[in-house]
């Protein structure tokens, strides 16, 4: 790291707990460097019960901005000034402003969804997807794919179906979106669900180190040429999911890029600055070393 600190220094950060495997802070620090900007990103591990104190403290240091992930991001809402249309139907903030006290809250996951899916938005667009998972995540691909997409059906599955239902009632209420069918995450009958999707994302956990044995499905036939499948893990990169996928001739999509754009969003709302995501992105790659 080339950055040093100076009086001046804008500190940004990251809020969760526990903070671990977090690239964040290598993504922003080089970003930082290449732009040769006076900041730093820092990590700050804040158990939920020293959230409100975290924040006053974050408005008294006059922190200029920070990230939030896990567990923080539906309870930092009560905290801020504004927050934006996406991250209010979204229900989740991953990104905060601070304007002289007054904080802004962001969903910068949509930016990182859109830029990887929209070199196929023509292939997407008024197609049938499917969608795996009711969780956090799960509910920003909701958001971007209604929003920019106009799915003409979405399969939402889930290992416990209840959950994709009751995901399916709230964005049919606060997107008026009509055409979701859930099922329950059972391989067999997902083969067909899968064939009929032109676009499949994996938005839970399976396959996530360390059980990167795990997948989705195994079933080869589930996949097939001209579709396309976008994992939001990140690590590995290469996931089993993907592997099937592209082994079976469909287009793999990993959850880097996104990692690189919802960061890249993030930076340009702190520092106004545009973040050089290619030479990030080959950074981390070779801090990877994939
Ligand atoms: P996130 O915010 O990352 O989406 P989350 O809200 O905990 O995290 O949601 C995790 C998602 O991954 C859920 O859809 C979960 O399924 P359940 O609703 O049935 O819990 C899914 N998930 C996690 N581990 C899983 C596993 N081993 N098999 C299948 N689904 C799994």
């Amino acid at each position: 790291m080339k950055n040093s600190v100076h009086l001046n220094t804008k500190i940004l950060g990251l809020i969760g707990h526990p903070l671990k495997h977090s690239y964040s802070p290598f993504i922003h620090n080089i970003a930082i460097d290449l732009k040769e900007i006076d900041y730093i990103y820092l990590p700050f591990d804040i158990p939920t019960s020293n959230l409100k104190n975290a924040v006053r403290g974050m408005i008294a240091l006059g922190i200029r901005g920070f990230n939030v992930t896990i567990p923080h991001k539906e309870n930092i809402i009560q905290f801020m000034s504004n927050v934006s249309e996406e991250a209010s139907i979204i229900g989740a903030v991953n990104t905060v402003v601070n304007e002289l006290g007054k904080l802004s809250g962001y969903n910068t996951d949509v930016n990182g969804i859109l830029e990887t899916l929209n070199p196929f938005k023509e292939e997407i667009f008024g197609n049938e997807i499917s969608i795996i998972g009711a969780g956090g995540a799960s509910r920003a691909v909701i958001y971007t794919l209604i929003r920019y997409f106009k799915p003409s059906k979405i399969f939402l599955v889930n290992r416990t179906e209840q959950r994709a239902d009751s995901l399916k009632n709230y964005f049919q209420d606060k997107m008026k979106y009509n055409s979701f069918k859930t099922k329950e995450l059972f391989p067999p009958d997902l083969v067909e669900v899968f064939r009929s999707s032109k676009l499949i994302v994996n938005a839970t956990s399976v396959g996530m180190y360390p059980d990167v044995d795990d997948s989705i499905t195994m079933l080869a036939d589930s996949f097939a040429k001209g579709q396309i499948v976008f994992d939001l893990v990140y690590n590995p990169i290469q996931t089993n999911l993907l592997k099937l996928a592209s082994s079976n001739g469909a287009i793999a999509l990993d959850g880097l890029k996104m990692l690189v754009y919802q960061a890249a969003k993030s930076f340009e709302l702190w520092t106004s600055e545009t973040m050089p995501v290619e030479q990030v992105y080959k950074s981390l790659q070779l801090f990877l070393k994939v």
